[in-house]
């Protein structure tokens, strides 16, 4: 290299130097940070800016249509104000699309799934040496995407994946598609990362997988998800566990025993219904009834510790009736989830719900999801209120500079921000806080130090 010439040696120097965007879940986002410390470790530098990079990666999601379609957007916007950048389309779209990217954005140089990051090294090195287009889509059942060099964005709170892929055939879903069948990892390997973590500080970690609660230990310990979140809970140094996302037909007791036994397992837990008809919940192919669903809803309720309870939910689902979504209207009553996530049914390609007769038409699928979230947002400020005077510990994740708060966050997952205590490096510490306001989303409340 030394014997370039000058103006060769910027181009290289913009060359090595990477943009990245993550659209989708933690999993994509936990993914982006494992590609930003295997870059970093290769010599390349991050950049904030699209123009500042010679490398543009977009860690893409294709849960739904419109997610699928925002970075068709954003490639479109650089058709021909990129010239002499490589484009990447990482994640789930580039799995499901594959080469077909290649026809619908021809700038784009690389499209690679997330089973194949571990060998982004070396596709670099095929682009770098004037190979055109270059893919990574194989699925082969090979380890979880484990790297030493992860850089993470949060320095309080970490993700650890524990399994990757999905074994599941939800009729709606594409994930078993982009993200291969299910691996987990050996209870060793996932015992060190978090010990490592505790050792660097971090102090709560969230252990990932598309459905954690089929976690199966690879190696002979054979621990199950229980097991794994035990001990997880009990490395030193480790004062929160969480964990996402369940799976209600692999939602055994044996969890709600752990988060019984061990203080540091967060007293939270999503659980996705998508719907509370039994009917619908057929022809999603949940593989569990409302009734059974609701079993696991009691043994939560049953817990030493109230544990916070929310979930997914998607309306306009083909085939639902009036009736059906009232009883996900009721379901949400029954419940009284502590917050949920609601979605209008997109078509997803290859998923076996395309078969199925009767689509909702767009606006019913609006209407329905306004009168849906309309519904939980009366529950979530009578059960946010109902905690006004309490004390909550607080996991302290940030200042709100313009509202003079700390942001807080409490074992149960609710936004808590807080006033009254001001000292240095609060950042990371956990605090009692008293509620003293409530809204929908969020607590506001004061320190009682
Ligand atoms: N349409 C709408 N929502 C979907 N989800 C998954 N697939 C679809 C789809 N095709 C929702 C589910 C899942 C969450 C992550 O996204 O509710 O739990
Ligand atoms: Fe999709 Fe169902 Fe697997 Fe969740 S469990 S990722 S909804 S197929």
């Amino acid at each position: 290299m030394a014997c370039h010439s000058r103006p060769t040696t910027i181009v290289l120097s913009v060359e090595k130097k990477f943009y990245i965007e993550t659209f989708g879940c933690q999993m994509n986002a936990h993914d982006s940070e494992k590609v930003v410390g295997t870059l970093l470790a290769k010599g390349y530098s991050q950049v904030d800016t699209p123009e500042e990079a010679g490398y543009v990666f977009y860690n893409t999601c294709s849960i739904r249509d419109k997610a699928e379609q925002k970075v068709f957007n954003r490639l479109q916007s650089f058709k021909r104000t990129g010239k002499g950048k490589i484009f990447a389309v990482l994640g789930c779209v580039a799995q499901q699309e594959g080469e077909k990217i290649f026809d619908r954005a021809p700038h784009v140089s690389l499209v690679a799934g997330s089973a194949s990051y571990t060998k982004l090294p070396e596709m670099l090195i095929q682009l770098e040496a004037g190979n055109k287009r270059v893919t990574g889509l194989s699925l082969e059942a090979t380890e979880a995407f484990d790297t030493p060099f992860t850089r993470r964005d949060n320095p309080h709170r970490a993700y650890l994946t524990i399994i990757e892929g999905c074994d599941k055939s939800c009729s709606y879903c594409v994930v078993p598609f982009t993200r291969g069948p299910e691996r987990s990892r050996t209870s060793a390997s996932v015992i060190d990362e978090a010990t490592k973590l505790a050792d660097s500080g971090y102090t709560e970690v969230q252990l990932l997988g598309q459905n954690v609660n089929s976690y199966r230990d690879p190696s002979p310990a054979g621990w199950d998800f229980a097991t794994l979140l035990d001990r997880v809970g009990a490395v030193p140094g480790i004062r929160r566990v969480r964990f996402t996302t369940s799976h209600p037909r692999d939602f055994v007791k044996p969890i709600i025993d752990a988060i019984d036994a061990n203080a540091n397992l967060c007293n939270h837990v999503h659980l996705p219904v998508q719907s509370g008809s039994s009917r619908i919940l057929e022809g999603m192919r949940r593989l569990y009834t409302r009734e059974q669903y609701m079993e696991r809803i009691s043994w939560m309720r049953g817990a030493r510790r109230p544990i916070a309870i929310t979930t997914d939910i998607i309306v306009g689902f083909p085939g639902e009736t009036e009736r059906d979504f009232e009883d996900t209207l009721e379901l949400l009553d029954e419940v009284q989830y502590d917050s949920l996530f609601a979605f209008k049914y997109s078509a997803r390609p290859n998923t076996g719900a395309l078969k199925l007769e009767d689509h909702i038409s767009e606006e019913e699928k609006t209407r329905r999801l306004a009168v849906l979230n309309e519904r939980q947002r009366a529950i979530q400020i009578r059960r946010n209120s109902e905690l006004i005077g309490a004390v909550e510990e607080v996991h302290v994740e940030g200042r709100h500079h313009s509202l003079g708060q700390w942001i807080g966050r409490t074992s149960q997952n609710r936004t808590l921000n807080f006033s009254g205590h001001e000292a240095e490096a609060m950042i990371g510490t956990y605090l009692p806080v008293r509620v003293t306001r409530a809204g929908p989303h969020s607590l506001v409340g004061e320190s009682v130090l």
